[in-house]
């Protein structure tokens, strides 16, 4: 398997009181570390904890991130708010370009401004909120939107759409008005919107958080149809613990750093180390992995109260 998508000591800064949006500061110390070379992160991280050339104060969201993510892989970010997911997120799709380090997109350097749409075509996003990112009065339309804008045929982009839209369960829908949808539909129709532009990765940034526990479940589900049927490269960015639990590995981020990678079986062991960087556990993760302590061996993987009762009763039988 190839990389999709790799950062090397990948920093982000920015100025105190600047928002995520406002990238001149960066560009600023950009220019500012290109004077520093290829120097050790802890050196980078402290100058950017300090002033720049102007006197303001320089923060940075990310320090120092490594990854590496492989073609047709189900990865997840998950990280406590602020930590630095979303600002990593919008590096693998040219949306923000590193203070310093390298991230590079399926072989084009991210931080080359003329790389940005080949980036783009190949890497989709799906944001947290459905209705920033319907553009179009009638949900085949609005499906349609970024093929068109590419110069697809309209043969093929009536055939893209369609299979999107079947894809995620909304073809009855197809022209209805994206406002009178759900939450939960509407995301849906969103996800539509990122597979019609045929990406070889689609980035999800906490794509439920505002959804009820039904659409959540369906946006899930798609996701792992997405990696399943379509081999299509799958980041999924949460703070849910469950959501992660069949991805082919884990990135904890807190303050801006990775700060432990794993497949899920290793991760959801390490229930201090998680606690520890402000995620919640689920309750019976907890459990599982108390009695494990006290000598047991469960699967931590239970992770419903059925699924929990079932594997203890199963453990216990077997005593
Ligand atoms: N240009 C900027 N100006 C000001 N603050 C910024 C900027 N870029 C990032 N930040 C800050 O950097 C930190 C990381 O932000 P980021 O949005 O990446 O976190 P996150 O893990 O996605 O959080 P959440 O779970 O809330 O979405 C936050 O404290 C954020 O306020
Ligand atoms: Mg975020």
């Amino acid at each position: 398997m190839a990389a999709i998508i790799t950062a090397r000591k990948l920093t982000y800064s920015y100025e105190k009181g600047g928002t995520p949006e406002d990238q001149n500061a960066a560009d600023r110390v950009n220019n500012d570390n290109n004077g520093v070379g290829d120097v050790g992160g802890e050196v980078i991280h402290a100058a950017l904890r300090g002033k720049d050339a102007a006197g303001d104060d320089i923060h940075a969201a990310l320090r120092g991130v490594n990854i590496e993510i492989q073609h047709g892989e189900f990865v997840a970010v998950l990280g406590h708010n602020g930590s630095g997911k979303s600002t990593l997120a919008r590096h693998f799709n040219a949306m923000l370009r590193p203070s310093s380090g390298v991230v590079t997109v399926a072989g084009f350097d991210a931080a080359d401004d003329k790389n940005a749409i080949e980036i783009r075509r190949r890497v989709g996003m799906v944001f947290q909120n459905p209705d920033n990112q319907i553009v179009a009065s009638v949900v085949e339309e609005d499906v349609a939107f970024a093929p068109e804008n590419l110069g697809v045929e309209p043969d093929e982009i009536r055939r893209r759409v369609d299979d999107a839209l079947k894809l995620v369960g909304m073809y009855e829908y197809r022209t209805h008005a994206p406002h009178l949808l759900s939450g939960g539909q509407k995301q849906r129709v969103a996800i539509a919107g990122a597979l019609a532009m045929q990406p070889e990765c689609i980035v999800f940034d906490e794509p439920t958080a505002m959804l009820d526990p039904r659409g959540r479940e369906d946006v899930i589900n798609i996701i792992r149809r997405l990696r399943g049927e379509r081999g299509v490269t799958v980041v999924l960015i949460t703070h849910h613990m469950e959501e992660t639990i069949d991805c082919d590995r884990i990135f904890v981020m807190s303050d801006g750093e990775i700060v432990k990678s794993g497949a899920p079986g290793e991760i959801f062991s390490e229930v201090e180390l998680l606690r520890s960087v402000g995620l919640d556990v689920p309750d019976t993760v907890l459990l599982m992995s108390e009695l494990n302590r006290a000598g047991w061996s469960l699967p931590l993987d239970a992770l419903t109260v059925d699924e929990a009762a079932e594997a203890i009763s199963l453990a216990l039988a077997s005593v």
